[in-house]
């Protein structure tokens, strides 16, 4: 709900369990006054008086002039706010100085449509703030949108040029917040390729504090997302808040805390060596971020995150809906097959029960390694004799659907592709290009190079019977430059390229709705709100590992459905850590996701392929847990020797546990695991010890 309170030119927005309360002070500065638990509207003259007031009177006194102590909604430069700006506008004459301030408002029904740009759909209502800048011609809008049902937020700012002249936006972050510093803690998930998403929470201390990628994508290394813990804050208890963003690209997310006693959590698009040069009449949008404010530790914070990605974020056609369960060939033949040895993996597979191949990296091209043939988007026919359409034909013999890898970003310099038009790479005249992967980036900048790729996919996915499409990525962006941007645009081109890549992904999923596109980047390289936008879930990991894989579910699970993690069970000793682990281990990790296998079936002992039968089958009848319950994690595999999370169904009734003992303890103590979500008032039967115990027991006695 929002409503503008007149008398107090007040703003007061509130979700589920939040308020977010701003007003216009005397000088038209737009100052929050809070953001937490939610408040009566009725103490809204009461925090004017005690937090916004207060700071009104000291600007006036010019011998004291500093915005330091206001909680800004948007931080301008130069005008005594000595904190990172949210949005830095550079005009001819070299200035950048801005003063924000309030000129209008309107409220609307509805969640903003964000051309060009992933964003949260459907549902809400959404507040527009109008500020100019009192030292140049240029408007923002301040976007907010909340839902009544949710506690997520979402949030962007748009650049307007209102002058005659052409202005230069140097940076401009999606959303400012200013809070009152309780001396928080900062969450963040770091990374590597292969060890995606680990949690890691610190002090911020005062000064800045800066989470960013510079790789052209959301990255690996560090994700797009932070929460401020309170102190007191843990895993079902504390306040928090996240930030997350509905965008791939290079971001930034800052948190400065400065000497009075404000802590400044901003972001957006990363502004190092952005820039966008905006002529008279022309906006700019920057893209969503989704803040959520959870009053009961991270547990809830996940909980209100996987809800509203579900229900606003991905594809409504598929948010919900069964998930293709796949039999991927990647590891079970790496670039080294024909037709005999798929056929071999389809004929097996079909005895286990999954829906749809998938054929990966390799079919294309000369590809016999990863030296060559990407964007040489042709079936290699001495690799596949009868091309596509010979393995289709084998996959629909066993009932199985098919599906087909793509990179399409990507180009290697020994390709007809490269050969053929060597300036559609992303290069620098002058310099050597870094060869990543043996690959080039294509410039997604340029709409003959998209035109180009858009027509070559078309025309594969309608010629062959494919049901799902994998989308990888294996490379980040070096030399970003385009010869299609003149020299002062040069600044655009990182945003412009994730901007074509959302155009492509934009283009074939509208062009093919009946096909289920996975987003994949050398694993979870490029995991974000942004990409399951188009993509309903995204490849995790290429870390299959059932224990390192335990770890990264759950730092994944922080902010993000189960039903948007890609989960395989893959084969032991593991490809990635040569760790052996039971097959039933790897079987119920990889059921807290898109379940689905990534070996040779026909490798499998008649023992083992029984057992992947009944984990499909068990699969197939707790999978509305996954794609639609609750996430509660018990047991955290980076601070115990157990890993423990469980689903409950939104009604209660039904509840899913998965746990897996980290390491073995000779002659061990019993551990009681209490479960939570539970109607403490129903009966629940344990499935599969055969046993009863009240919703109460199970949560404050546990099960051994
Ligand atoms: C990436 C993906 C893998 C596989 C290979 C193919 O590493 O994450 O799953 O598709 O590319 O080259």
């Amino acid at each position: 709900m929002i409503e503008y309170i007149q008398s107090e030119r007040a703003f007061y927005l509130s979700g589920q369990n939040y308020s977010y309360v701003m007003y216009v002070d005397a000088l038209g500065n737009l100052q929050n006054l809070h953001y937490g638990a939610k408040i009566e509207k009725a103490d809204i003259p009461y925090l004017i008086e005690e937090i916004g007031e207060p700071v009104t009177r000291e600007l006036h006194d010019l011998n004291f002039f500093s915005r330091e102590r206001m909680r800004c909604e948007c931080g301008a430069y130069g005008r005594g706010d000595y904190r990172e700006s949210t949005v830095i506008l550079k005009r001819s004459d070299g200035g950048a100085i801005s003063e924000f301030r309030y000129v209008r408002h309107i409220l609307q029904d509805g969640a903003p449509n964000i051309k060009g740009l992933p964003h949260a759909r459907s549902g809400g209502q959404t507040l527009a703030v109008t500020l100019c800048d009192a030292c140049s011609d240029t408007e923002l809008d301040l976007h907010y949108t909340v839902w009544d049902d949710s506690d997520v937020l979402a949030r962007n700012i748009v650049v307007r040029n209102t002058g005659k002249e052409t202005l230069t936006v140097k940076k401009a972050f999606s959303f400012c917040l200013d809070l009152p510093n309780r001396n928080y803690k900062i969450l963040q998930l770091h990374g590597a390729w292969t060890r995606e998403r680990t949690p890691e929470i610190t002090d911020i201390g005062h000064g800045v504090v800066r989470l960013q990628s510079m790789r052209g994508a959301s990255g690996f290394e560090v994700h797009p997302f932070a929460a401020l813990l309170e102190r007191d804050c843990t895993e079902t208890q504390g306040a928090c808040y996240g930030a997350q963003f509905v965008y791939s690209g290079s971001f930034a997310l800052t948190a400065e805390t400065n000497s009075y006693g404000n802590t400044r959590l901003q972001g957006g698009i990363n502004d190092t060596q952005f820039s966008w040069e905006l002529c008279a009449g022309e906006s700019f949008t920057a893209p969503q971020a989704l803040l959520c404010y959870s009053p009961q530790g991270l547990g809830a914070l996940s909980r209100a995150y996987a809800d509203f990605i579900r229900e606003h974020i991905v594809n409504p056609a598929y948010a919900y809906k069964h998930r293709p369960i796949v039999i991927n060939n990647w590891e079970a033949t790496y670039f080294d097959f024909d037709n005999e040895k798929l056929f071999a993996i389809i004929d097996e597979a079909a005895h286990l029960d999954v829906d749809t191949f998938v054929l990966d990296d390799g079919w294309f091209g000369k590809r016999n390694d990863a030296s060559s043939g990407l964007g040489d988007w042709f079936v290699n026919e001495q690799k596949l004799s009868g091309g596509l359409k010979a393995v289709v034909e084998r996959c629909k013999q066993n009932g199985l659907r098919f599906g087909l890898w793509f990179e399409p970003e990507m180009v290697s310099p020994d390709s007809d592709l490269y050969r053929a038009h060597p300036d559609w790479a992303i290069h620098k005249k002058g310099i050597e290009p870094i060869v990543g992967r043996k690959q080039l980036v294509l410039d997604f900048t340029r709409k003959d190079v998209m035109d180009y790729i858009f027509e070559i996919m078309r025309k594969i996915l309608s010629e062959n019977d494919i049901s799902y499409v994998k989308w990888d990525m294996n490379r980040f962006i070096t030399e970003c430059t385009s010869e299609s941007l003149p020299p002062h645009r040069q600044g655009e081109f990182v945003h412009r390229y994730i901007l074509g890549v959302y155009d492509l992904a934009e283009r074939l999923t509208n062009e093919f709705p009946q096909i289920f596109f996975e987003g994949c980047a050398s694993g979870g390289g490029r995991f974000d709100a942004g990409m399951l936008y188009y993509f309903p879930q995204l490849w995790t990991s290429d870390n299959t590992d059932g224990y390192e894989r335990a770890r990264i579910q759950w730092g994944t699970s922080l902010i993000y459905p189960l039903s948007a993690m890609s989960c395989h069970v893959s084969a032991c000793p593991n490809h990635q850590t040569g760790r052996t682990t039971p097959l039933r281990t790897r079987g119920a990790i990889a059921s807290l996701g898109a379940t689905g296998y990534e070996l040779n079936p026909a490798l499998l002992s008649a023992e083992e392929k029984d057992l992947c039968r009944s984990q499909i089958a068990e699969y197939k009848n707790i999978e509305d847990l996954i794609l639609c319950g609750d996430l509660y994690r018990l047991s955290s595999p980076f601070e115990s020797d157990y890993f423990c999370e469980m689903v409950v169904s939104k009604d209660k009734n039904r509840a899913y546990v998965v746990g897996e003992q980290l390491r073995a303890l000779p002659n061990s103590p019993v551990e009681y695991l209490r479960l939570h979500g539970l109607d403490e008032s129903k009966t629940y039967r344990i499935a599969e010890y055969n046993k009863t115990a009240s919703g109460k027991t199970l949560v404050s006695i546990g099960v051994a």
